[in-house]
């Protein structure tokens, strides 16, 4: 399958939304918890794949705000736990798969014990230089962009930031993803077709793949097969495909401008 792939036109940045814990554990009549600890395992397989393949970035959204706010607390407790101990039980894995790992959202309002064990798996893994795997934990694309003016509008107060220096660059310096490339590759599993407050900013070109397998069941080999299928897209950003000739229009009459019937 890597053999398949065409190393010329490799994406930089793989996103991926980890969705349908709850309906894996669901259709084997589990209890959605077993559904999370099977999604825990999945993501060490797809980190190392992305590890072996050379991918720069890989951005995996794990915990948005709204599940925070809106999930019973003890599924978010759970998901707390489960967070810790993957973190505790994989360190190890990233080290050798030369791995770092980050985090994105608003993570100071996670529970201190978590916000220890992150920051030691950080630090643990600071040296590595292959992949960088970023964790969206109490993440929303919303507050982020929130968080961002914020930070641009106290430059603007106090440290003389000019309106007229405001650009798209000067907006990505302030988000949280200020230290990666945008995604060429968002890929959504079980099948739902929305982004559900993920890297809004983000992903205006990137290429979407959405997949009916269920997170749980979701390996490395299914990722390089949404790598495949995106490498047979062309990627326009609003332009033509290279060798299309372009209309003579210049000499066409002004009467001739509205379509005819
Ligand atoms: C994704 O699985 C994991 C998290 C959002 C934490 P879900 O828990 O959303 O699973 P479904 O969507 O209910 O199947
Ligand atoms: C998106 O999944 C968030 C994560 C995968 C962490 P959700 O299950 O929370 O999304 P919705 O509720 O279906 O939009
Ligand atoms: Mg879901």
């Amino acid at each position: 399958m890597y053999r398949r792939l065409d190393p010329e036109r490799m994406p930089h940045h793989v996103s991926i939304i980890m969705d349908g814990n709850g309906r894996w554990a669901g259709r084997r009549s589990l209890r959605r918890f077993l559904g999370h600890q099977q999604g825990a395992e999945a993501v060490q397989y797809v980190v190392e794949t992305a590890s072996r393949i050379g991918l720069p970035w890989l951005t995996l959204y794990a915990f948005s705000l709204e599940n925070n706010l809106k999930r019973p607390r003890t599924e978010v407790n759970f998901l707390m736990r489960l967070l810790k101990s993957y973190l505790t039980n994989n360190v190890k894995r990233m080290n050798d798969n030369n791995v770092r790992i980050r985090y994105i959202g608003r993570t100071a309002e996670l529970p201190e014990e978590v916000r220890e064990r992150m920051h030691w798996a950080e630090d643990a893994t600071r040296k590595n230089t292959g992949t960088t795997l970023t964790l969206a934990l109490n993440y929303g694309a919303r507050s982020e962009l929130v968080d961002a003016f914020r930070a641009l509008s106290r430059e603007v107060q106090h440290k003389g930031l000019r309106l007229e220096d405001i650009d798209e660059a000067e907006i990505h310096r302030h988000l949280y993803t200020s230290y990666m490339p945008d995604p060429d590759l968002l890929i959504r599993t079980s099948g739902e077709m929305r982004v559900s407050n993920f890297l809004l900013w983000q992903i205006a070109y990137t290429e979407i793949f959405v997949t009916d397998r269920l997170w749980p069941d979701f390996r490395g080999i299914h990722m390089l097969e949404a790598i495949e299928d995106y490498q047979r897209r062309e990627r326009r950003y609003g332009g033509l495909s290279d060798g299309t000739e372009s209309d003579d229009v210049e000499s066409l009459p002004t009467n001739q401008l509205v379509a005819g019937r």
